[in-house]
């Protein structure tokens, strides 16, 4: 895929939208109404993306964006840091390209791209989530699919990264398109990295078993690999180009138990669960009250059974 075949999105042709479709070309700029209701479709009041072939199945409305902005403070405290790649001297320095691979509403480019403001950084999402109306100059961002093949040239960046993109590849497309692509345009010298979930919850009650393995039996039917942090060393250490591969992870509580965090921690998993609600609520043989209704019982099991989340960074240098 090249540039041609992505829409390169700036501040003056797109406004981020609202939860419906409902839209207003004020401007002379492209057709945006003709962007949302091709990229966009609503089941059950939540908003979807709806490009063909995308596995993909989380939201990308508001409420999703809050929850994903959310869990990227909650990364942040947990790991102290928001990447481990040995680049910041490099970032500090500047004059360096950076990318983020299913940038999503970009919060994490934001915040790297005003705490590193002499790097250039840019965003690619498969769906027009980010948000356009303010943002660093030193920003850019490009609607593109991964699985198509990045519209970058090769060895142009000095970091790339991505983070929770599991949910949207095909188990077998992170070998066969997106780690040689997140390797192709990063520069020799340069770090891969990528961070990700363990879908189990660690210790976890009963409900938390239910929920869980209802989100496992989801992820599979979506072709998605359920273990994929488990196989992500040998991936990397598959691919020709990479050396210093790195991997470490971190177990956080969810709930009271855990403080501040953890009560971060379960309103994430919880708007998670809730995001699956329609499919889980009738696997559950439940009206959407009754499911809803469990998660106060939820907050209490999790406190009981000390239950836990892993995440997951792994990192990489180009060779
Ligand atoms: C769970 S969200 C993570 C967003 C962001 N990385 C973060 O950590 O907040 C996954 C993102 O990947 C995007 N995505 C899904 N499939 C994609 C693809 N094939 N190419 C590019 N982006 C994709 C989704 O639209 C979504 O914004």
């Amino acid at each position: 895929m090249g540039i041609k075949n992505s829409k390169l999105l700036s501040l003056t042709k797109f406004k981020r939208p609202a939860n419906s479709n409902n839209s207003n070309n004020s401007n002379n700029s492209p057709p945006i109404k003709k962007i949302f209701n091709d990229d966009f479709k609503f089941i059950d009041g939540r908003r979807y993306h709806n490009v063909e072939n995308i596995h993909y199945f989380l939201p990308n409305d508001d409420q999703e964006i809050d929850r994903l902005q959310l869990q990227h403070y909650m990364m942040r405290y947990i790991w102290h840091s928001n990447f481990s790649s040995p680049v910041r001297d490099l970032l500090n320095e500047g004059g360096v390209h950076v990318l983020d691979v299913g940038c999503g509403p970009a919060t994490w480019i934001l915040e790297m791209a005003s705490e590193f403001p002499k790097c250039e950084f840019t965003g690619v999402d498969v769906v027009p989530v980010m948000p356009l109306t303010i943002k660093p100059k030193n920003t850019k961002f490009i609607e593109a699919n991964v699985l198509k093949g990045l519209p970058f040239p090769n060895d142009h960046f000095s970091f790339t990264y991505t983070r929770f993109l599991n949910c949207a590849i095909p188990s077998s497309n992170w070998t066969t398109h997106v780690i040689p692509e997140l390797i192709r345009v990063t520069k020799p010298g340069g770090y891969v990295e990528i961070m990700e979930w363990d879908i189990e919850i660690y210790n976890p009650g009963p409900l938390g078993r239910r929920l869980t393995d209802a989100l496992v039996k989801n992820v599979k039917s979506h072709n998605i690999d359920d273990k994929l942090p488990e196989k992500l060393v040998s991936y990397l250490q598959d691919s020709r180009n990479l050396r210093n591969i790195n991997h470490e992870f971190r177990d956080s509580p969810i709930g009271k138990q855990g403080g501040k965090i953890g009560t971060l921690a379960l309103d994430n998993s919880i708007y998670a669960f809730k995001c699956c609600e329609t499919k889980f609520s009738v696997e559950f043989g439940m009206t959407l009250e009754e499911y809803n209704a469990h998660f106060e019982h939820y907050a209490k099991e999790v406190d009981e059974f000390k239950s836990q989340v892993r995440t997951h960074r792994f990192w990489a240098e180009k060779i």
